[in-house]
């Protein structure tokens, strides 16, 4: 794994700088590093302090993220999308892959049910993520956001969010759990925040700068 050799999981290789968002238990960053070995060259990131993580997701996230930082990937808590591109540790760098899986604005027990109608928060949510994205990544790079294509997911107007903060969207690709081996997405931000979902139709619409 040390000799210099690009290894890939579907859309992305252990030469691309990735960042990644909005991270639940850690367990996607840890499936990529996982097949690029001590190659990753991976930040990732919660919204979530240490403290947060552990009492959300147990010892299972607070062990993905010991195995992230022995393969060599850098830790973020704490690190909201809305002001990620001024983030001290994060500003001076520039990105291949920028990536937030389902991202969600979260709901509380009322409206729980209703929470993917919750349309306006989570579109405010996905914009202020492209938007930061959009001065984060390199030239020709690329910000994946995956996303339920469902009603009422598709409500949100995905690729209209991008349009608005000068993104254009270059492809759209079915996404499966099971592409990622340890995957396990959570509602991190709802109730039960420590359960996974169920994913159903999902795509990953990937963004460059127009
Ligand atoms: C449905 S969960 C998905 C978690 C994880 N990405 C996964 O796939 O398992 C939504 C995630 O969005 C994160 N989130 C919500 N608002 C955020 C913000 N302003 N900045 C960063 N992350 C945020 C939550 O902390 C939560 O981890």
């Amino acid at each position: 794994m040390e000799d210099g050799t690009e290894r890939w999981l579907n859309h992305y290789s252990s030469k691309q700088q990735i960042l990644l968002v909005g991270e639940g238990n850690f367990s996607f960053s840890l499936s990529l590093a996982r097949a690029f070995g001590s190659a990753a060259n991976m930040t990732a990131t919660s919204l979530d302090t240490h403290e947060e993580l552990r009492k959300k997701y147990g010892t299972e996230a607070v062990a993905n993220v010991e195995a992230l930082k022995a393969l060599g990937c850098t830790i973020m808590h704490g690190v909201d999308v809305h002001a990620m591109s001024q983030h001290i540790d994060l500003r001076s760098k520039r990105y291949d892959r920028i990536v937030f899986n389902f991202p969600h604005a979260g709901a509380n027990v009322i409206c729980r049910a209703l929470e993917g109608f919750m349309i306006t928060d989570n579109q405010v949510l996905v914009r202020g993520f492209l938007k930061n994205a959009g001065e984060m990544v390199k030239e020709d790079g690329e910000i994946h956001v995956t996303h339920k294509t469902t009603h009422p997911y598709n409500m949100w107007g995905v690729e209209t969010l991008g349009r608005e903060v000068n993104l254009c969207l270059v492809k759209e690709v079915p996404f499966f759990v099971s592409y990622y081996p340890g995957y396990v997405n959570m509602r991190g931000c709802t109730m039960n925040s420590d359960s996974t979902f169920h994913v159903g139709n999902a795509s990953t619409f990937m963004f460059r700068k127009v």
